[in-house]
């Protein structure tokens, strides 16, 4: 038998379908009372000021990608290793993406490729509190069903180009949540070999491991192969001369 996730709202889920808003993450972001524990998943038809990475905007025509923001409360999970939420959504994003087509990769910190094609991408906005993470906003767009992409973006493509037909949105949706809630019962109450499965489960994923490639950094390009990424988000890099590089996210670009 065939699982999905149930999207029907309960004591513990709800879920808030527009049709338009500026962004989900900024919606979820104004949306509830503080102390409001209540996984909340907004979703929308179309973002009139969707956002990306640093100051980019996230390009998506009315009506045919998933646009949508999940707001969790993890328990006892320390700033140390918040990059996990990071880790289970981009796993969750994959996961819920090769039950269509196989084969689809994570670029470091949290882009999802097929090939060299960006298929989706996630925002994560963490507020903290003490030593943990008290709410984050995890926003991620898919392309599921655009064809055509008008911004300068480099590389963008959908599933439904991949796989060669139209995808129920809905479907791809349910696929994630039922990853991503089993990813984050894992990476909750201090539970550190469950932190650390999910971490090497992510690094299994990644798009480029291993092999040499471009990449730049602000003193210029160079070819190097991914060796590692730490706990914290760090990505290790050796580069021809064998010397051994680590990046903060935004710090390295990717030459593709
Ligand atoms: C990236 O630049 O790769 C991150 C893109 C994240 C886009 C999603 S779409 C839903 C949510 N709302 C936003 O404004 N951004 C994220």
């Amino acid at each position: 038998m065939e699982k999905h996730f149930c999207l029907d709202d309960s004591p513990v889920f709800r879920m808030i379908e527009l049709d338009e808003v500026d962004s989900t993450n900024n919606f979820l972001r104004r949306f509830g009372a503080p102390g409001d524990r209540r996984m909340t998943l907004v979703t929308t038809e179309f973002q009139s000021a969707g956002r990306g990475a640093a100051t980019n905007k996230w390009e998506s025509a009315r009506g045919e990608n998933l646009l949508f923001s999940l707001r969790v409360m993890p328990t006892a999970l320390p700033i140390r290793r918040m990059f996990a939420i990071s880790e289970a959504a981009a796993l969750a994003v994959k996961a819920a993406l090769d039950a269509f087509v196989p084969g689809f990769s994570v670029k470091w910190p949290n882009d999802i490729y097929f090939g060299d094609s960006k298929v989706a991408g996630i925002l994560i906005e963490n507020d903290l509190q003490g030593s943990q993470v008290l709410r984050s906003t995890i926003g991620i767009g898919i392309n599921v069903n655009q064809r055509r992409f008008l911004s300068d973006a480099p590389n963008p493509r959908s599933l439904a180009d991949i796989a060669g037909h139209d995808v129920e949105r809905r479907f791809v949706l349910e696929q994630f949540m039922e990853h991503f809630t089993s990813l984050l019962r894992k990476i909750e109450n201090g539970n550190t070999a469950a932190l650390d499965a999910v971490h090497e489960a992510y690094k299994s994923g990644l798009y480029r491991s291993g092999e040499e490639h471009e990449y730049a950094d602000e003193m210029g390009t160079f070819y190097a192969k991914i060796v590692d990424v730490e706990p914290s988000g760090h990505i290790l890099l050796c580069d021809k001369e064998g010397l051994l590089r680590r990046y903060e996210f935004k710090e390295l670009k990717y030459i593709l």
